[in-house]
């Protein structure tokens, strides 16, 4: 689908069929593309946890305002972010060295650099977990839009329910829950869109 067809037909479904199933096949596809999301220094701090027993599904509504949602989609993937940028920076400085992207020299000093981090704040880490996989979520969204799939972000959880219920750890921030499967019916039309001489500031931000 092209790129303009798309970003308008991607909606937050609202009503999804609860008696329709995605497959392991379409989920593999799904993160296929969401693994090609981009990250701070590609350092891909994003992992997702599937629920699709609808015993556990009914544990995640529980935990998200009883939303019908969670039980009505097919699956609820739980976003998370690793709150640990350098996580997985020996293997993706490595492989920026083994293709002749970076220096040794430089491999191992951006190691360093993220290694650091470390040392920042809670909050910096946390935001910084964040940016990279929301970008992933909203890549699962496209993803799903375009494999004929209904989604829906969701904030509307208790995060240290979600973080209890279903083993996340500390390190990981709970980022967002998607819901995806097969619409039930169509969406209401969208909502106004703030038009781009409100949103966009030119050089620098006007009030
Ligand atoms: C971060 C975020 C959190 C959201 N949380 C919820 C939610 O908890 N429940 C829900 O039904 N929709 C939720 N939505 C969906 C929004 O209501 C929806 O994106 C918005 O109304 C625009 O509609 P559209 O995505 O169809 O264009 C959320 C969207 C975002 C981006």
């Amino acid at each position: 689908m092209d790129f303009r067809e798309l970003a308008r037909k991607r909606r937050s479904n609202d009503h999804f069929d609860p008696t329709r199933q995605i497959s392991d096949h379409q989920l593999e596809e799904l993160f296929e593309f969401v693994a090609l999301s981009p990250s701070g220094y590609d350092l891909q701090p994003w992992e997702f946890v599937v629920v699709r027993d609808p015993a556990n599904k009914a544990r995640l509504r529980a935990c998200a305002f009883n939303q019908p949602k969670v039980t009505d989609a097919s699956a609820m993937v739980i976003v998370c972010g690793s709150k640990d940028p350098a996580r997985h920076a020996e293997r993706v400085f490595a492989d920026s060295v083994a293709k002749g992207y970076y220096t040794p020299e430089t491999g191992k000093k951006s190691v360093e650099r993220v290694t650091k981090w470390r040392e920042r704040s809670e909050e910096e880490n946390r935001v910084w977990a964040v940016r990279s996989s929301a970008l992933s979520a909203m890549s699962l969204l496209y993803a799903a839009c375009d494999m004929g799939l209904a989604s829906c972000p969701m904030e509307g959880f208790e995060a240290d329910k979600v973080r209890k219920e279903f083993a996340i750890p500390e390190g990981f921030e709970v980022v967002m829950l998607v819901a995806l499967g097969y619409e039930a019916k169509p969406n209401r039309e969208r909502r106004m869109r703030r038009p781009y001489s409100e949103i966009v500031h030119h050089e620098k931000f006007r009030a």
